[in-house]
């Protein structure tokens, strides 16, 4: 019985230890923490610097890529939303798909995976609304694949749906694409 309850003993050792004071030692130290004053006259919390501004709305959770797919697109693909989502197409994707989206982009050029064509020039598929609805685009912009990173943080959720607007209306409708995959 004896050696039971220390087997036991054993067995539990390894959890107890990580709860025991040596495990925060680390973290807590005499350091400033984010957002805590440097100053010893003023303590407390920092003020945000000036012209910061606050993250408006709330993340949106997207379990995986299906889940995305059978989004509805809530942004009207009007012009002000289209022309946002060019403003942030240039910003964020052309390093890698190119401003024609097709995929040709001078970071892209340096990647194992070439990125993917965006628009209907794409001879994996044509980006037909039912097998590739906005949700895909949606999804893939938030969740990344392989290589392409998420960018679920740095875009808002209406951000990317702008964004989708944008891919959508002007890349998948342009003669970019098509007259590439012409000359091809
Ligand atoms: C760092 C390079 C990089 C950036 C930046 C990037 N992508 Fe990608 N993208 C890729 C690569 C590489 C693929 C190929 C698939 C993979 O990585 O899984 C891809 C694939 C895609 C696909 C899937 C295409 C298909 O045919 O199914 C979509 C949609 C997409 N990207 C949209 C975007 C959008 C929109 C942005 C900007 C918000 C963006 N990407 C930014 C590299 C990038």
């Amino acid at each position: 019985m004896k050696k039971l309850s220390l087997a036991i003993a054993l067995l539990l050792a390894p959890t107890m230890a990580h709860a025991w004071p040596w495990s925060n030692d680390m973290a807590n130290q005499i350091s400033i923490k984010p957002q805590e004053s440097v100053d010893q006259a003023n303590p407390g919390m920092n003020p945000f610097p000036k012209r910061s501004v606050p993250v408006s709305g709330s993340t949106v959770f997207i379990k995986d890529q299906q889940a995305a797919n059978k989004m509805a697109n809530p942004v009207p693909a009007d012009e002000k939303s289209i022309a946002q989502g060019g403003r942030l197409f240039a910003i964020y994707c052309t390093p890698c798909h190119g401003q024609s989206g097709t995929g040709d982009g001078l970071v892209g050029e340096k990647l194992l995976m070439k990125p993917w064509n965006l628009t209907n020039s794409n001879d994996m598929h044509k980006w037909d609304t039912k097998d590739y609805p906005d949700g895909y685009i949606f999804g893939y912009i938030s969740l990344g694949g392989a290589v392409m990173p998420s960018y679920a943080n740095d875009l808002t959720a209406t951000e990317r749906w702008h964004v989708v607007n944008y891919v959508r209306n002007v890349l998948q409708r342009s003669q970019v694409g098509q007259t590439q995959a012409q000359a091809k």
